[in-house]
């Protein structure tokens, strides 16, 4: 069905397991954000979150971009406006605005330049101005402050997949397994990170554990990483920091979902030209910085 389409499979890493088996490319928002860019296939079919499907059509606008389920949507993505941004943006001085990835296409549109995880701080750094807004993710804002030196203005939003991993389930995760690595990912509180052997995107994860002489790691971040650092490292132990990390919205998407989307050509998700526009110049921006 996807050659006949003539279609890409892309999903994220924390995609169920049998979707990510069997995608042609699975990865970080960043690292999937580059691939829709560059591909030359008609049909991206994207096994991720509306925002993920969204950025791939901004970036590629000639191709059918198709979200398997419509109501897989990022909780941290619905914490912000438009109109909330436009009127922030009002309330500071003139400064660069930063957003992550993980926010809707007209929120992009209003802003500077994009980030994911894996390169905020390169992001921050690139731009040549000591103050700026990053949005939505507080998390993400105060971790790039704290290594950039930069007076970020943090928009109050957060992952709440993330945002329920405290410090006494770290703690009890580091008990039972005494000697492992703690890996955090940028979306977790700062108290977190501060207990963290290693901060990073979800691949820089699977990039930390392959390189790394540690035979054991704690995983924080959402469960579904846990499938590809198993598959990365067969000889690896993994365990999450808490069995709660779980994204529902992450696992709303069925292989039968797929079949039928590609079938019907059905589930488009397409940026309205105007809105597009702007919101590419903040995507390449990031993407330009980052290949
Ligand atoms: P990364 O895979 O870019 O680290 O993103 C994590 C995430 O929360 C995506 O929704
Ligand atoms: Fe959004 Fe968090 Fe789910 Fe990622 S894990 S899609 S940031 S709610």
């Amino acid at each position: 069905m996807l050659k006949k389409r003539r279609a890409i499979m892309l999903a994220h890493n924390y995609q169920p397991p049998e979707i990510q088996d069997v995608a042609d490319l699975c990865g970080d928002s960043l690292e999937l954000s580059i691939r829709a860019a560059k591909t030359d296939a008609e049909v991206i079919v994207f096994c991720g979150v509306h925002f993920m499907a969204e950025t791939a059509s901004i970036l590629s606008p000639d191709k059918t971009v198709l979200l398997p389920r419509h109501d897989a949507g990022c909780l941290m993505a619905d914490m912000i406006t438009a109109e909330g941004l436009a009127a922030k943006i009002a309330s500071l001085p003139p400064m660069p605005v930063v957003t992550y990835v993980n926010s809707t296409a007209d929120v992009k549109a209003l802003s500077t330049i994009c980030c994911t995880s894996a390169n905020v701080v390169d992001v921050a750094n690139s731009l040549d101005a000591p103050e700026m807004l990053m949005t939505p993710d507080r998390n993400l804002a105060m971790y790039a402050a704290a290594r950039t030196g930069k007076k970020i203005h943090v928009w109050d939003g957060y992952c709440p997949t993330h945002e329920w991993l405290k410090p006494d389930d770290v703690q009890a995760a580091r008990e039972a397994h005494p000697g492992a690595v703690f890996m955090a990912h940028p979306e977790c509180r700062p108290e977190i990170l501060e207990l963290a052997d290693e901060i990073a995107s979800t691949s820089g994860m699977i990039r930390h554990a392959q390189a790394s002489d540690a035979k054991a790691f704690i995983v924080g971040t959402e469960l579904g990483l846990l499938h590809p650092l198993k598959k990365a490292c067969p000889d690896k132990q993994f365990y999450p920091a808490s069995e709660k990390m779980i994204c529902k919205n992450m696992k709303k998407i069925s292989l039968a979902d797929i079949i039928r989307s590609l079938e019907n050509m059905e589930g488009e998700v397409k940026v309205p030209e105007d809105i597009r526009q702007p919101a590419l110049k903040a995507v390449q921006r990031m993407v330009d910085l980052s290949t």
